[in-house]
C-alpha cells in the first residue's frame, strides 16, 4: 500500500482501518461522520434512479444511439445540430468581464464565427491531426477557435493564460503544434519561448508584426473575409479531438488526447449530475485551460443546449455574487477552494439575491463536510462532489442529485463505469481497506494516447486496471472516499501541478544550486507549493532572494505553479542514484514518520 504522501489524519485512518476494521470509528476520527444529507429538491432530476439506471445502462447501446448523429464531430453535436432547432436564436453564451463589459452569444452566432475561423484555417493548410493551440483568456474567441479548429479534424489544444514562456515551450515543442490562436499581451510570451515548429501566429487584436519569422495573421481582418458556412468532413468517434497537458510525478508535463467520442460521457454525466436542463443559466468556473473548463466548459454545456456564462476576471468574492445575481445562474460547477474562499468573506452573500440557484456541484481537490455545510447555509443547497481527471475525460464518480449525499464522500460511479480499490499488484481489495482508485477500461472519454509517449501511456495500467494515482477506500454501501495523491502530484487551488517542472523552473534562476517541491496542505488552497533550496556559493539567504525566486518562476513557468514557500537548506534527502526523496522530506514537513530511509542519504 502506498503510504509515503498520507497527512497525519490519514495516516490514523489507515491504522484503525487495519486494526480494528471496524469502519465507524475510523470515519469518526476524519470527522467524516456517516451523515446522510436530506435535502429539498426543487425540480425533478433528470437522472431519476441511479440504481436502477446502472443496471440496465449498456455502452453498446449507448453509443449506438450516439452515433446516429449526423456527423460524429465533437462541434456538430456541441453547437451545429442546434442550428436547425428552435436553439438557433437561444443565447449560448455569456462573457462579462472585470469592467462589467458583457457580450452576448448564440448558438447561430457561434456556428457562424467558427465557421469563418475553419475556413480560415483551412486557407492557412491544416491537416487532420494536426496542433492547433489557443492561448488566451477567458474570451469567446476561445470557443469561436476551439470549434474551427475540431470542424477541420485538429488537435485543439488549450493553454491555460498564466503559462510563462518555459511553461508555453514545453507544450508548444512537446506537441509540435503549427498554430498558436492568441492575443497582442500573450503573444509576447510566445516570442520568449521561441517555440520550434510554431509556423502561425493567430492574433486576435490583430496588430501583426509582418516582419516576424513565423506567420502571423491579424484574425480581425481574416474573419471578415471568410465564408460562416463550413462543411465538416466526416469524422468518426476515434477521430482525435482536443489533447490538455497534465502534470505526473516526473519529467515535464504530458500530452493528454482525446477522441470526439469523449464527449458521450461529457454529455451522459452533464445530464445526470450536473442536470442541465434547456432553460438553465450555467456557470463553469473553471478555465479552459484545464479539463474541466473543455469538457463542461466548452463542450458538454452546449451539447445540451444550456445557456453558460464565463467570467473573464479574477477572483473575486463580490462580483462572483453579482454574476450569480445579474444572470440568473442557475446551475454552477466549481471548485473547493473557491467555495474556501468565499465562505472567509462570510456575510457577504447575503447581499445577494441568490435565489436562482438549483443545483451545485464541486471537482478538483477533496470536498471537505465543512463547505458543504457552508454551502447549504449560504445557498439552502449542498454542493455536490465529482471525481475525475484530464485522462478519464470526464466525470467518473459523483453525487446525483437523486442520491443521498455522505459527507466528504465522491460519491459512487456513474452508470456504465466500473471502480475498485486495488493494490499496487492490481488485486481487489475489500470494503474500507485503503488502496489505489482504478477503473476498469475502457470507457469513451478514456484518453486515447499521451502524445508520442507511449511507455508512459502504458504505465497507467497495472492487471487489467487503469490506476488513478490517488487512493481512497470504499464504503459498505459503495461509496468512494478520497483520502490523498499516490505519488508526488501536487493540487494547488485545484490546479494540477507537477513538482519536477517547478523544481526546472528553480534551478534555472541564477543563485539556486538544486531544488525540491512538495505540496504542503493549506486550509485555504488545499495545498500550496513549497520548495527546498541550496544556493549556490556567494549567494545567502535573504527575504529579497525569496521574492526574486518567487518571481521569476512566475514570469518563467506560471503565475500559478510559483512557490509560496521558499526554505533554504544546506542539503537535501536522495536516494543512491540521486534522486530527490521529496516523500522524506514532505514526511518532516508533516511531523510525520519519515519510513524506511536506509537508502536515503543527504548530500
Ligand atoms: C484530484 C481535474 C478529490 C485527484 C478534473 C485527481 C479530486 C486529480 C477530485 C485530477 C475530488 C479531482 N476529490 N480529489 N472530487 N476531483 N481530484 O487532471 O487527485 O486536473 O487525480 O482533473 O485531481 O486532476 P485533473
Amino acid at each position: 500500500m502506498p503510504k509515503k504522501m498520507m497527512k497525519k489524519e490519514e495516516k490514523s485512518m489507515e491504522i484503525k482501518i487495519e486494526k480494528s476494521k471496524t469502519k465507524k470509528s475510523a470515519l469518526k476520527k476524519l470527522g467524516m461522520e456517516e451523515e446522510i444529507l436530506k435535502k429539498k429538491l426543487f425540480f425533478e432530476p433528470n437522472l431519476k434512479d441511479y440504481e436502477k439506471t446502472r443496471k440496465i445502462f449498456s455502452w453498446k447501446k449507448t453509443i449506438k444511439e450516439f452515433s446516429k448523429h449526423e456527423n460524429l464531430n465533437a462541434a456538430y453535436i456541441a453547437l451545429d445540430k442546434h442550428i436547425k432547432t428552435w436553439r438557433k436564436n437561444k443565447i449560448a453564451l455569456i462573457v462579462e468581464d472585470e469592467n462589467e463589459k458583457i457580450e452576448k452569444l448564440s448558438f447561430l452566432d457561434l456556428y457562424r464565427l467558427s465557421n469563418r475561423f475553419a475556413n480560415l484555417l483551412k486557407d492557412l493548410g491544416i491537416k487532420r491531426k494536426d496542433r492547433c493551440f489557443i492561448f488566451l483568456p477567458r474570451v469567446p474567441e476561445v470557443y469561436i477557435a476551439f470549434y474551427g479548429i475540431i470542424k477541420n479534424l485538429g488537435i485543439a489544444g488549450n493553454i491555460f493564460a498564466a503559462f510563462g514562456s518555459q511553461g508555453l515551450k514545453d507544450r508548444l515543442d512537446d506537441s509540435e503544434a503549427r498554430f498558436i490562436v492568441t492575443n497582442g499581451e500573450l503573444k509576447k510570451r510566445i516570442y520568449e519561448a521561441e517555440p520550434k515548429n510554431i509556423e502561425y501566429i493567430i492574433d486576435i487584436d490583430g496588430d501583426v508584426n509582418k516582419e516576424s519569422k513565423y506567420h502571423e495573421i491579424n484574425y480581425k481582418e481574416e474573419m471578415k473575409t471568410k465564408s460562416s458556412y463550413f462543411e465538416i468532413p466526416k469524422t468518426s468517434l476515434e477521430d482525435y479531438c482536443f489533447m490538455l497537458y497534465t502534470s505526473g510525478t516526473t519529467g515535464k508535463p504530458k500530452g493528454v488526447v482525446h477522441a470526439h467520442e469523449a464527449l458521450l460521457v461529457g454529455m451522459l454525466t452533464a445530464d445526470w449530475v450536473l442536470d442541465l436542463k434547456d432553460e438553465d443559466i450555467y456557470w463553469c468556473t473553471a478555465d479552459h485551460g484545464w479539463v474541466t473548463g473543455t469538457m463542461y466548459g466548452i463542450l458538454a454545456n452546449f451539447a445540451l443546449g444550456a445557456t453558460s456564462i464565463i467570467y473573464n476576471g479574477r477572483f473575486n468574492a463580490e462580483k462572483w455574487y453579482s454574476i450569480i445575481e445579474k444572470h440568473r445562474v442557475s446551475v454552477w460547477y466549481t471548485a473547493p477552494t473557491a467555495i474556501r474562499m468565499l465562505e472567509k468573506e462570510e456575510e457577504i452573500y447575503k447581499k445577494y439575491d441568490l435565489s436562482s440557484l438549483r443545483h451545485l456541484c464541486s471537482v478538483g481537490e477533496p470536498l471537505n463536510p465543512e463547505p458543504i455545510k457552508w454551502g447549504l447555509k449560504a445557498f439552502g443547497l449542498p454542493f455536490h462532489d465529482t471525481w475525475w481527471q484530464t485522462e478519464t475525460g470526464g466525470i467518473l464518480i459523483a453525487n446525483y442529485p437523486c442520491m443521498p449525499i455522505k459527507l466528504g464522500s465522491m460519491g459512487k460511479p456513474i452508470p456504465g463505469i466500473k471502480a475498485d480499490i486495488v493494490d499496487d499488484k492490481g488485486n481487489v481489495l475489500k470494503e474500507y481497506q485503503l488502496g489505489n482508485l482504478a477503473i476498469k477500461p475502457s470507457w469513451p472519454s478514456m484518453m486515447r494516447e499521451i502524445w508520442k509517449n507511449e511507455e508512459k501511456y502504458k504505465s497507467y495500467f497495472v492487471k487489467g486496471w487503469y490506476i488513478t494515482g490517488d487512493l481512497a477506500y470504499k464504503d459498505k454501501d459503495g461509496y468512494f472516499w478520497f483520502v490523498g495523491r499516490a505519488d508526488d502530484v501536487i493540487k494547488t487551488s485545484g490546479e494540477r501541478v507537477g513538482p519536477f517542472e517547478v523544481e526546472s523552473a528553480l534551478v534555472a534562476h541564477e543563485a539556486v544550486a538544486e531544488a525540491a517541491v512538495i505540496g504542503k496542505p493549506d486550509p485555504l488552497r488545499g495545498e500550496i507549493i513549497k520548495a527546498f533550496l541550496i544556493l549556490k556559493k556567494g549567494y545567502n539567504p535573504s527575504k529579497e532572494l525569496e521574492e526574486d525566486i518567487k518571481q521569476f518562476v512566475k514570469n518563467k513557468l506560471a503565475g500559478h505553479a510559483y512557490p509560496r514557500e521558499i526554505e533554504f537548506v544546506n542539503s537535501l534527502p536522495k536516494t543512491r542514484s540521486g534522486k530527490i526523496a521529496r516523500r522524506v522530506l514532505k514526511a518532516r514537513e508533516l511531523g510525520l514518520d519519515v519510513g524506511d530511509i536506509s537508502t536515503i542519504e543527504e548530500y
